[in-house]
């Protein structure tokens, strides 16, 4: 009895507590395909690339899978607080938030983009950061790398508070704001779903995704790099990249 007291303090202590045993809490928002969306049979469960490299955390340490879908900008506070293990969320890695939470190894490089709608002719004249900042309204999700883009190219003009990239894309159709700025990947599997919207072809620097936990969690963050480091080796990665990036345009 003792010996399997211990053992439980000791799973706790790495794995933190009070969340049950079994399984592992992973945070995300579902607004960003293909890394994170609502969809499977009844197009009500998250799925996507994240969630693939999530199971293979969970598994790689014997633990089931339990998703927490949340507002993008809540990720940070749920690892601090310990409501999520890690959070899995095409989150890049940033200094600024390498002071709240630790980071896994780069998963997956990318890089910002710019959308506008189809048919407005007014942006044949702008070709540059500077004129797209001082002539045109953009916009990104709420607390994203996308909306500190946006800032930096428009200044105080941006609309950074709309809480999912659905809604931004929205608000792009409907004419509210005249452009937007998002991570490639969910750039194009927006525009494979609206063909209204287009890229207005600009360069960016690259930007990583990371997984993120809790700091100090350091057992929890050498499975995780090494589970990703497995994936890699094994093929499992280049399978998820064909099967949940790839293909997202084709089905
Ligand atoms: N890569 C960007 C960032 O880290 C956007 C991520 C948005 N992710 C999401 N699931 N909505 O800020």
């Amino acid at each position: 009895m003792k010996k399997i007291v211990i053992l439980c303090m000791l799973m706790l202590s790495i794995f933190g507590c009070s969340k049950g045993d079994d399984y592992l809490i992973m945070g995300t928002n579902a607004t960003f395909p293909p890394f994170e969306y609502l969809g499977g049979r009844d197009g009500t469960s998250v799925v996507g690339f994240d969630v693939a490299i999530g199971e293979a955390i969970a598994k790689s340490l014997g633990k089931k899978l339990k998703i927490e879908d949340m507002d993008f900008d809540a990720l940070v506070p749920a690892l601090m607080s310990g409501k999520i293990d890690f959070a899995i969320s095409g989150m890049t890695i940033t200094d600024e938030r390498k002071k709240n939470v630790d980071f896994s190894e780069a998963y997956y490089e990318a890089a910002q983009m710019v959308l506008i709608r189809k048919d407005d002719l007014s942006f044949l004249n702008i070709t540059t950061k500077e004129d797209l900042g001082a002539q045109k309204k953009l916009g990104a999700q709420l607390g994203t790398t996308g909306s500190l883009v946006a800032t930096d190219i428009a200044g105080d003009n941006p609309v950074t508070d709309l809480k999912s990239y659905e809604l931004v894309v929205m608000e792009l159709k409907n004419k509210k704001i005249d452009a937007i700025v998002i991570d490639r990947e969910p750039a194009k599997a927006f525009m494979s779903k609206n063909d209204d919207i287009i890229e207005l072809p600009m360069d960016f620097d690259a930007e990583y995704y990371g997984v993120a936990v809790k700091k100090g969690s350091t057992d929890l963050l050498n499975s995780i790099n090494e589970t990703i480091k497995n994936l890699v080796k094994t093929g499992e990665y280049q399978k998820y990249i064909e099967q949940h990036i790839q293909n997202y345009s084709a089905q």
